[in-house]
């Protein structure tokens, strides 16, 4: 890679530049620190609009192109931190000191040997199955290596929830009109206090660290290797490289994977992470609660995007065929991967730091240049497509695996690797929720029938 560290800030502080000029004439948001209740806002489907918690971990601005991790702007996050100082963050609300940052480290560097799940993985013959399938199992048999949460102490109480049976109470206010709801969340006594323990941090760390670890091995199992022991001298993103290939990476192959974590680190109340929530909150145990992030995750419309949009570039194989391909894609009403977002009606600034600089690193390798030149192609024939108005842009999806090909990362992980960095933002908002734990329980509004008979099958 023919590049330096300052040619990488470089990228990043001026894609921030353009950001905040392209966006400037959009309004602030409503709220930006204190949350005034209630807040009437307007629900549709998949609960768009409607608010599952209050949270300090992060915040989207998608009508400005903002990402927001506890406080920190994620352009700056991606020019100067690191993936251990982001994680340790998102958990804890503020940047850590030297000391704190000393002794998180060397937690993580603790957690990365997870033999013993990875004993009782590849038992399970994984070649054989999908890798996300594969972390997902990964992810739950690591409640294995962390025995204190068998003991019964260990467990979370079920007098730490609140009023766990809904449908025994009187049912919430009815919706205001059509489509509107007003939201109260009403401060409660903390009552899930073991959420806060040591041992619970302990279990977010544990994950943090182990998932990276789980990926690297099913990676290289997929390609008939032997799992690399970790190093304990690497940083996070270094020893996860070195774990995937079995070679130290250099500082802007680290560097470049770093950013990759960084970004994709935490990113409101998406699917994955909602998932993840709903299974903490029937205090379920954090294992299967990162499960079931990883079950939502791996879906195309979402972090299984980044796969998606790779075997997309490689069937149009070339950008003169993009435009033809935009089109007749379009006319069939049929998405393009790595387009579109719930949230971002403008440029997704993830995407604003991942083009630039697969941009940057592709130069050199011809195979790689043609990819990136088939997707600005894409990109520019789309944005035509779509007009302004749509505002429909590439999304974080769109330019990552062509950054995880220039590390020599084949297709099949790229969503794995998504989990890898997002599993702090999972762990962060699930340690957050469950010191105010409320079971989810949403409600359907039942359009079937009443008063059917029982009618015996051969009657039938
Ligand atoms: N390609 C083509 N059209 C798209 C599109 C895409 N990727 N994403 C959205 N649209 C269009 C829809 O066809 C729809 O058009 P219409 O109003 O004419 O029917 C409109 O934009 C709204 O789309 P909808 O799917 O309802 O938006 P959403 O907010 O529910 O969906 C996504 C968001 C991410 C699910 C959606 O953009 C998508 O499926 N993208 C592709 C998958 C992807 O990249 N996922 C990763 C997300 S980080």
């Amino acid at each position: 890679m023919n590049t330096s560290i300052e040619d990488i800030q470089a990228v990043i502080e001026n894609a921030a530049q353009k950001a905040r000029s392209e966006t400037s004439t959009e309004p602030e948001p409503e709220f930006t620190s204190h949350v005034k209740w209630p807040i009437n806002c307007t629900v549709g489907p998949g609960l768009e609009g409607a608010i599952a918690c209050e949270s300090k971990v992060g915040f989207v601005n998608g009508a400005k192109g903002w990402l927001i991790y506890s406080g920190y702007d994620i352009f700056d996050l991606c020019a100067y931190s690191t993936y251990e100082e982001v994680s340790y963050l998102l958990l804890h609300g503020h940047m850590p000191n030297a000391a704190e940052l000393k002794d998180y480290n060397a937690r993580l560097v603790s957690y990365r040997s997870v033999n013993k799940t990875l004993r009782r993985l590849m038992s399970l013959g994984i070649e054989e199955m999908n890798a996300m399938a594969s972390l997902r199992m990964g992810s739950n048999l690591m409640r294995q290596d962390f025995t204190h949460l068998d003991e019964i102490t260990g467990r979370a109480r079920p007098d730490d929830a609140i009023g766990a049976d809904e449908d025994s109470i009187p049912m919430e206010t009815p919706p205001k009109g059509e489509a509107h709801a007003i939201y109260e969340f009403k401060k409660r006594k903390k009552r899930a206090e073991r959420s806060d323990s040591a041992e619970g941090l302990e279990a977010c760390y544990h994950l943090i660290a182990g998932v990276a670890s789980i990926t690297a091995a099913i990676a290289r199992t997929f390609q008939g290797k032997m799992p690399v022991e970790p190093d304990p001298e690497l940083g996070h993103a270094a020893n996860f490289l070195y774990m995937l290939t079995g070679k130290r990476p250099t500082p802007i192959e680290e560097r470049v994977m770093d950013i990759a974590l960084i970004l994709h680190a935490d990113h409101g109340m998406n699917a994955s992470t909602f998932a993840a929530m709903v299974t903490a909150s029937t205090l379920s145990d954090i294992y299967l609660s990162i499960g079931s992030g990883i079950a939502a995750l791996s879906g195309p419309l979402h972090g299984g995007a980044n796969e998606a949009v790779m075997i997309q570039l490689q069937k149009i194989g070339a950008p003169e065929n993009a435009n033809q391909w935009v089109e007749k894609r379009l006319s069939r009403k049929k998405k393009i991967s790595g387009f579109g977002h719930r949230v971002y009606k403008a440029y997704d600034p993830r995407a604003r730091i991942l083009g630039p600089m697969a941009e940057m690193l592709v130069k050199g390798d011809a195979d790689a240049e043609r990819i990136f030149a088939t997707a600005r192609e894409v990109e520019r024939s789309a944005g035509a497509r779509f007009g302004a108005e749509k505002k429909i842009f590439p999304n974080v999806d769109f330019y990552s695996g062509i950054v995880y090909q220039t590390l020599g990362i084949r297709p099949e992980m790229f969503t794995p690797i998504f989990a890898v960095s997002r599993v702090a933002g999972w762990v962060a908002r699930v340690h957050e929720y469950l010191q105010n734990n409320r079971i989810y329980r949403p409600r359907a509004m039942y359009s079937g029938s009443f008063n059917l008979k029982y009618v015996p099958i051969d009657k039938r």
